[in-house]
C-alpha cells in the first residue's frame, strides 16, 4: 500500500510517499525556519501564508521523486493536529481536496503518533514497547501495547523539553531553533552548574517538568547580565542539556523498571540530541535492552513519518475521513 502523506502543522510543509508504512519513496520538507529565525520563533499567521505558497511544490516534488502519479497511490494521509490551527488547515484542506479530485480516501493523523511511526521506518521495532515523546510541543512516556493502542503513562506537569531548548537558546543568544545550538555550543563546555532535576523514584504517575529548569538558567544568566559577568555561555548550554536529558533518562528508566518493558523507543525533535543518544545507548548496554531511536531525518517534523502512522491506522480497520475533517490544536496523547 502507497500512500502520500501531507504534514503542515508547524514550520516544515513536507509531503512524502511510504509504502506499507516502513519503506519511504520520497520525503521532501520545505524548512520555513530561516523565515521566522529573525522573529526567535515561529509567527503562526507567517507559518500559514507560506505553508500555501510551498505545498503545490511539495506534494509535486514527493510524486516526482517516489516516481509516482494518481494511479499508484492508495490513500492520502494527512496531520489533522496537534499543531497551529492555521497552518493544519492548509494541509488539510489540501489533502481534502486531492482525495476527492482523486477519489482516493483519505485519512487524518495525529501528529504524536507520527512521531511514534518515525521509529518504524527501515526499522524491526513492532509493539510492545515503551516510547518517549519528546518535541517542541509533547513530552510523554507511552506505553505501546499495539499500533493504535497506547497508554499514556507520564507527561509534563509544564512545559515541553524541546520548548525549554528553544528559551534557554534565547536566552543565551542563540538563533531558533534552540536544540542543535545548543547541542553545539554545550561540546565547548563543562557541566559544572547544578540545576533544578526532578525526582521520580516516589511518584506513581510519572510528572516530567522543564519550567523550573528554564526559569532557573533565566535567573542565572541575568543575576550574572546585573553583576556584569562575562556569561559563561558554553558551560550552562552544557550543565542545562546534562539536566533536560537526564530528566528524559531517568523518567524512561523508572517507566521501563515498572513495566519491565525490554524495548525503549525514543522519538519526536529532542531524541535527535546527541547525549540523549549517548545516555540511551549506555543504558541499553548496560542493561540488554533494546533502544530505537528514528534516522536524524525523522527525528523533527517530517510527512514520512505521518505516512508510517497511516498505514497502522489504516490497517487497523479505522475510517477513512469525510468532508467534514477539521484541524485540532491539541489532540489526545
Ligand atoms: O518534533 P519537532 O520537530 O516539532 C514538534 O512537534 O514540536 O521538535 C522540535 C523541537 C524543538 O524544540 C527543537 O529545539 C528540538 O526539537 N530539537 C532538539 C534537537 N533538534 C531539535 N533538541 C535538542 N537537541 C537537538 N539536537
Ligand atoms: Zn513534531
Amino acid at each position: 500500500m502507497k500512500i502520500l502523506a501531507i504534514e503542515s502543522s508547524c514550520d516544515e510543509t513536507a509531503a512524502a510517499v511510504v509504502e506499507d508504512g516502513r519503506r519511504v519513496l520520497s520525503n521532501v520538507v520545505a524548512s520555513q525556519i530561516e523565515i521566522h529565525r529573525r522573529f526567535g520563533g515561529v509567527v503562526p499567521e507567517i507559518a500559514s501564508r507560506n505553508h500555501t505558497l510551498a505545498i503545490d511544490n511539495v506534494v509535486a516534488e514527493a510524486l516526482e521523486q517516489a516516481d509516482a502519479g494518481k494511479d499508484d497511490i492508495d490513500a492520502v494521509a494527512v496531520t489533522y493536529g496537534a499543531g497551529l490551527l492555521g497552518a493544519l488547515l492548509v494541509g488539510v484542506n489540501y489533502a481534502k481536496g486531492l482525495a476527492y479530485a482523486w477519489k482516493k480516501p483519505l485519512y487524518a493523523v495525529s501528529h504524536v503518533k507520527g512521531h511514534l511511526a518515525a521509529n518504524y521506518i527501515d526499522s524491526t521495532l513492532e509493539p510492545p514497547y515503551l516510547c518517549l515523546l519528546a518535541s517542541g510541543g509533547h513530552t510523554a512516556l507511552l506505553s505501546v501495547k499495539d499500533y493504535e493502542a497506547t497508554e499514556l503513562i507520564g507527561q509534563s506537569r509544564d512545559d515541553a523539553a524541546g520548548e525549554a531548548f528553544d528559551k534557554v537558546a534565547r536566552v543565551l543568544g542563540l538563533p531558533y531553533p534552540g536544540g542543535p545550538e545548543i547541542q553545539r555550543l554545550a561540546k565547548q563546555g563543562r557541566p559544572v552548574y547544578k540545576m533544578p532535576l526532578p525526582s521520580f523514584k516516589n511518584d506513581t504517575e510519572l510528572r516530567f517538568s522543564y519550567s523550573g529548569l528554564k526559569t532557573f538558567v533565566i535567573n542565572l544568566v541575568h543575576g550574572m547580565e546585573q553583576r556584569g559577568e562575562e556569561i559563561p555561555r558554553a558551560d550552562i548550554a552544557c550543565s542545562f542539556q546534562e539536566c533536560a536529558v537526564e530528566q528524559l533518562f531517568r523518567a524512561a528508566e523508572c517507566a521501563a523498571e515498572r513495566t519491565g518493558a525490554e524495548k525503549v523507543a525514543v522519538a519526536g525533535g529532542v531524541s535527535a540530541n546527541e547525549r540523549l543518544r549517548a545516555r540511551f545507548g549506555e543504558w541499553g548496554e548496560r542493561t540488554g535492552r533494546e533502544i530505537f531511536y528514528p534516522q536524524l531525518k525523522y527525528c523533527t517534523d517530517n510527512a514520512a513519518m505521518i505516512g508510517a502512522a497511516a498505514y497502522y491506522l489504516v490497517r487497523s480497520g479505522a475510517k477513512p475521513a469525510g468532508a467534514d475533517l477539521d484541524a485540532r490544536a491539541t489532540v489526545p496523547l
